[in-house]
């Protein structure tokens, strides 16, 4: 008999029995126990502590949901502006750190100016080191919050100064008395103006998708966080760690290929055609299913409707309308409606984000902003919750054991992984390697 507890059994039954569990890519493995959000797929349903997404990305800022994630309750009026305060205060970054991002070639990927950055801040702040401090340092509250302020304030500051080296602007100073969002906007957009201030509205429509973006559960970022996390090291070592995980295509890109579908089919006339090769398994619908939601995925909607308000200011994108036809047809047809297949976050996020005037290589970092607070939840959580180093099994599948070779009496295989080497060389009609002379 094996009990079940909140729908998973505990693997060290298989343990006890000399046997593990094959499970590549964790599709039926929990690592941890968590309370910061929940998912039910079949409903569509994410709630951040309890709380429907839609009531947050209502009636509350990215920040308060921040606060939310991390400490698990909502904040009093009080605890809101001491968290807003601290945060906005902890927004400037070292200059040293500033020349540091200057010294990326000018067309370097802000995503990994952005990762390799927040590396670096580790170096900026020794004291919160646990390779030179320990790993007890974390044992006192003050010192993991004064880190969350850090991390929290700085990382708009890292992306905008990504985006200014981009276009080959001075980076922007912070100015703290704006809101959290405000401020990132102005970081990205001021040129001289000495009360520049962003437009309220996209600021709001941004810290709404920042709302939506916070976390997600254990996805591939914030398991890497935590996998990080359970070695000790630092926290801006981990959310490096996970921001990379992030840069991966299959996850923070998927708006970007969905924006590109969008771009390729062009009109609403050519969407037809499209679908047909979708049902043809030659295309696949971006922005369409999800691993997790088999209904209509609850941000998704949230996101079609902060669309509409974006385009109000800033134009009417005529792919919103191939989206919205794109959607209407696939929702109807027997194909999609088969196989559970609907909108999912990433569907309308690209178009907004177009229609705001981001690259498409920034919308990753666009995500990592967001997403920095269900990293940070994950990180606090795992400290008051320590899990052993993580360390996953192999099921070995390899060679078995066999005496050693030495080289003289080693034979070539039929081919060899360095034949590739030789036909570059060959086809760039270049001197063949030193030692085949
Ligand atoms: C997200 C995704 C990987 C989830 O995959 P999954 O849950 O493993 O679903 P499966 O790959 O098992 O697909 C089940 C069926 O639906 C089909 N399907 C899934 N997503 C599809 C899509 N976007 N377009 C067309 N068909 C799709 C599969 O071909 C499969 O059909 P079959 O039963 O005839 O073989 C997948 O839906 C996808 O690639 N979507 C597009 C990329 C995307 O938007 N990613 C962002 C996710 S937030």
């Amino acid at each position: 008999m094996v009990p079940v507890e909140d729908d998973t059994i505990d693997a060290g039954i298989f343990a006890q029995l000399g046997l593990s569990i094959l499970d590549p890519g964790y599709l039926a493995t929990a690592v941890c126990r968590s309370s910061i959000s929940y998912i039910d797929g079949d409903k569509g349903i994410l709630r951040y502590r309890g709380y429907n997404i839609e009531d947050l990305a209502e009636h509350s800022t990215f920040l308060e949901v921040a606060y939310l994630l991390i400490f698990g309750d909502l904040p009093t009026r009080e605890q809101l502006q001491t968290w807003n305060t601290r945060i906005m205060r902890h927004t400037f970054i070292h200059e040293n750190l500033v020349d540091y991002l200057r010294s990326f070639r000018y067309d370097a990927h802000p995503m990994g100016m952005v990762t390799s950055a927040l590396s670096a801040m580790s170096t900026f702040h020794p004291e919160a080191s646990t390779a030179l401090h320990g790993e007890a340092i974390y044992e006192d509250e003050t010192m993991v919050n004064k880190q969350i302020f850090r991390c929290l304030g700085k990382v708009p500051t890292l992306a905008a100064c990504a985006y200014r080296h981009r276009i080959g602007r001075p980076y922007n100073s912070p100015s703290n008395e704006l809101g959290y969002t405000e401020n990132f906007l102005y970081m990205l957009d001021r040129l001289s103006e000495s009360n520049y201030l962003p437009n309220a509205k996209l600021a709001r429509a941004l810290d709404v998708i920042f709302i939506l973006h916070a976390d997600h559960e254990l996805n591939c970022s914030t398991a890497a966080m935590r996998q990080m996390t359970s070695t000790g090291v630092d926290p801006f070592i981990c959310l490096s760690g996970a921001a990379a995980a992030l840069y991966g295509p299959s996850h923070g890109g998927a708006n970007e290929a969905a924006l590109k579908m969008l771009e390729e089919i062009g009109t609403v006339d050519n969407i037809a055609a499209f679908i047909e090769d979708v049902k043809n398994k030659k295309r696949k619908l971006m922005g369409f299913g999800h691993r997790v939601y088999k209904s209509y995925d609850p941000r998704a909607k949230i996101l079609k409707k902060i669309s509409e308000e974006v385009f109000a200011i800033m134009g009417r994108n005529h792919l919103i309308d191939v989206a919205v036809e794109l959607e209407r047809i696939a929702l109807s047809d027997e194909y999609f409606i088969k196989r559970n297949l609907y909108p999912n976050v990433d569907f309308y996020s690209g178009i907004i984000y177009k229609a705001m005037g981001f690259p498409t290589d920034f919308f990753p970092v666009l995500f990592g902003i967001a997403r920095t607070s269900g990293w940070l939840a994950h990180w606090h959580e795992q400290l008051q919750e320590p899990i052993p180093i993580f360390r996953p099994k192999q099921a070995y599948d390899g060679a078995a054991a066999r005496k050693y070779v030495n080289i003289d009496d080693r034979v070539a295989p039929e081919t060899s992984p360095l034949d590739l080497e030789r036909k570059y060389l060959l086809r760039k009609k270049l001197p063949p390697l030193k030692s085949e002379h």
